[in-house]
C-alpha cells in the first residue's frame, strides 16, 4: 500500500513568487475542464470563470484601487498601492464566480460547495501541469464595485481569485495535520 498520493504534493505558492510562462489558452483550457468536472449535484455547474492576464491585469489594479478608495476614502497611500499591486503580482488570474441557480431541489449551498470543488480543480491541475497557484479572496472578492466591473449578475458571487504561473521559489513541504486529530470512528 502506497504511502503518498499525487495529491498531498499540492501546496500553493504566494502569488507574488508567481511569474511567466503562466499556462497558454490551451493549457488553461485544459485547466478549466478539470474543474468542471468537479462534483455537482444535478449538473447545474452553476459557476463560470473568467481569466485575466496581460494588459488586462492593470485594468483589475485601477478596479482595486477604484474599490478600495470606496470603502475607505482616507485609506493609507501604502494599503492603497498593495491593493492596487495585487493584481499585478502572476501573469494568470481566473476568477471563479459561482452563478447560483434557482432550483427547488439544489440548496445554494450545494451549489457554493460545487463552486468550490471548480475552484480546487483549478488548483490540482495547475500543480499537475507544473504550475504553481493560489487561491485569495480578501475584501476585493466580496466587494460591489468589483462585481459590478466584472459583470457579476446578481445571483452571482465571487468565490476566489486563483493566480497561476510558474513558481520562481520552491516551496517547503507544509505541515499536514494529524489525520486522527480530524477523524473519528463511529462505531
Ligand atoms: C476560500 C479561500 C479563500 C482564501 N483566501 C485567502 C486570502 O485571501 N489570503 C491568503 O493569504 N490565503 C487565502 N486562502 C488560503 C490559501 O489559498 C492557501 O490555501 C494557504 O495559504 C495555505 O497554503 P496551502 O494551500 O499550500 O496549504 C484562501 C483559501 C480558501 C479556500
Amino acid at each position: 500500500m502506497t504511502e503518498t498520493l499525487k495529491h498531498l504534493n499540492r501546496y500553493s505558492t504566494p502569488a507574488a513568487a508567481l511569474s511567466e510562462p503562466a499556462p497558454d489558452d490551451k493549457q488553461l483550457r485544459l485547466i478549466l475542464k478539470t474543474a468542471l468536472s468537479a462534483p455537482d449535484h444535478g449538473r447545474l455547474h452553476p459557476y463560470r470563470f473568467i481569466s485575466i492576464r496581460g494588459d488586462a491585469r492593470q485594468k483589475l489594479s485601477e478596479i482595486f484601487g477604484r474599490a478600495t478608495l470606496m470603502r475607505d476614502p482616507d485609506v493609507e497611500p501604502s494599503y492603497l498601492k498593495k491593493q492596487k499591486d495585487k493584481p499585478l503580482r502572476s501573469p494568470l488570474i481566473v476568477v471563479v464566480v459561482a452563478h447560483l441557480i434557482d432550483s427547488p431541489k439544489i440548496p445554494e449551498i450545494e451549489q457554493m460547495l460545487s463552486a468550490g470543488a471548480a475552484a480546487h480543480n483549478v488548483l490540482l491541475a495547475s500543480n499537475a501541469l507544473g504550475f504553481g497557484s493560489i487561491w485569495l479572496t480578501g475584501a476585493n472578492a466580496y466587494d460591489a464595485h468589483v462585481c459590478d466591473e466584472l459583470g457579476l449578475e446578481e445571483n452571482e458571487r465571487i468565490i476566489g481569485f486563483i493566480y497561476i504561473g510558474t513558481p520562481k521559489i520552491e516551496i517547503p513541504p507544509r505541515p499536514i495535520p494529524e489525520v486522527s486529530t480530524h477523524h473519528s470512528k463511529w462505531e
